[in-house]
C-alpha cells in the first residue's frame, strides 16, 4: 500500500494509538483528518506533523458519542473539501467498573463511541473509500474482544462486536481493492490506563509505536489479513483463552482485566 497523495482519517487522534497512526501515516507520505474532541491536542499534533514531514493536516475537533456521527463527519470533512483514502477508526473509551455499578451515561457513551461510532463512519465513508481503492478501513478492537470481562464487561464485548464487525465486512469488500482489517491491541502505554481505571496493575504494555508498525506492515501484505492481535504474547494469550474453560478465563479476566 502507497500513502503517497493519499488522505487517512484518524479517529482518536488526541492522544494514544490513534495520534501515533496519525504520525507514521504522515511518515509515509499520507495528508490526515485528525478527529477527536480535544481540539488543542489536535492542533499540537498537526504544528509537529506539518512542520516534521510537510504533510497537510485538517483537524476537525468532534464529539463521537453524538447520534448519526458518520454523517456528521462526512459532511464535516466535505465542508473542509477532502477527499478520504483511509479510515482508522481508533476512538475509545473504557470504563473499569461492575456493571451495575455503572452510570447509565457511562454505558451509552461507551456504546455509542466504541460501536455506533464506528458503524455509522465506516457506511458514511464507505463509498468513497471503495472508490479510492488505494487505502484502507482499519478499526481499532481490543484483546479484551476475545473473551468475556467482568469488570469491564461492556467495553469487551463492544470490542467482540468491532472484530466481528470487520471481518464480515472485509469479506463483503474482498474484490473491492480496500483492505479491511480489525486490530486488536493487548495492553499499550497510552492514556487509556488513566482514563479507563486498570492502571498499576503489573502490566508488560506495547508502546503505540509498536501496535501501529505492526498493523502498517500488516496492510504491506500483498493479501492483509482481515484480523491482526499485536504482538506475540497477546496472539497466546487470545489462543489460550479459546481453549481454557469458561470458568477459568472468567477468573482470570476478572482477576487481572489490564492484563488483557
Ligand atoms: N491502551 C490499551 O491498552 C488498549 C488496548 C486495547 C485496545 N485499545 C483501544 O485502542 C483505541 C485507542 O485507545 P488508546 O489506548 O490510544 O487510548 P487513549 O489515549 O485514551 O485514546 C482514546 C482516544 O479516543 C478519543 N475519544 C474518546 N471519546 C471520544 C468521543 N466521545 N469523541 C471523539 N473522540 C473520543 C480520545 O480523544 P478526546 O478525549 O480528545 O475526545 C482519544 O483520542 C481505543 O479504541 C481502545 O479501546 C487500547
Amino acid at each position: 500500500m502507497r500513502y503517497e497523495g493519499t488522505t487517512a482519517l484518524v479517529t482518536g487522534a488526541s492522544s494514544g494509538i490513534g495520534s501515533e497512526f496519525v504520525r507514521q501515516l504522515a511518515r509515509r507520505g499520507a495528508d490526515i483528518v485528525a478527529v477527536a474532541r480535544r481540539g488543542e491536542e489536535l492542533e499540537a499534533l498537526a504544528q509537529e506533523i506539518r512542520s516534521a514531514t510537510g504533510r497537510q493536516v485538517h483537524v476537525i475537533p468532534f464529539d463521537l458519542s453524538v447520534p448519526r456521527a458518520g454523517r456528521g463527519l462526512a459532511e464535516r470533512v466535505a465542508e473542509a473539501g477532502v477527499r478520504v483514502d483511509t479510515v482508522i477508526n481508533c476512538a475509545g473509551i473504557g470504563v473499569t467498573r461492575e456493571f451495575g455499578d455503572a452510570t447509565e451515561d457511562e454505558l451509552r457513551r461507551q456504546l455509542a463511541v466504541n460501536i455506533d461510532a464506528v458503524v455509522d463512519i465506516s457506511h458514511a465513508f464507505l463509498p468513497q473509500l471503495v472508490s479510492s481503492g488505494a487505502g484502507a478501513l482499519v478499526n481499532v478492537a481490543s484483546l479484551t474482544a476475545y473473551m468475556p470481562v467482568p469488570g469491564m464487561a461492556v467495553y469487551a464485548a463492544s470490542k467482540s462486536f468491532v472484530v466481528r464487525f470487520t471481518e464480515a465486512l472485509a469479506y463483503e469488500l474482498r474484490r473491492s481493492g480496500l483492505a479491511v482489517m480489525a486490530l486488536s491491541p493487548g495492553p499499550t502505554a497510552t492514556e487509556f490506563y488513566g482514563t479507563s481505571g486498570t492502571e498499576g496493575s503489573g502490566v508488560r504494555f506495547q508502546t503505540p509505536q509498536q501496535v501501529v508498525a505492526v498493523t502498517l506492515r500488516a496492510l504491506q501484505r500483498r493479501n492483509p489479513p482481515i484480523s491482526v492481535v499485536s504482538g506475540g504474547r497477546n496472539r497466546f494469550i487470545r489462543r489460550l483463552m479459546s481453549v481454557l474453560p469458561k470458568p477459568v478465563v472468567l477468573r482470570l479476566a476478572h482477576s487481572r482485566p489490564a492484563q488483557v
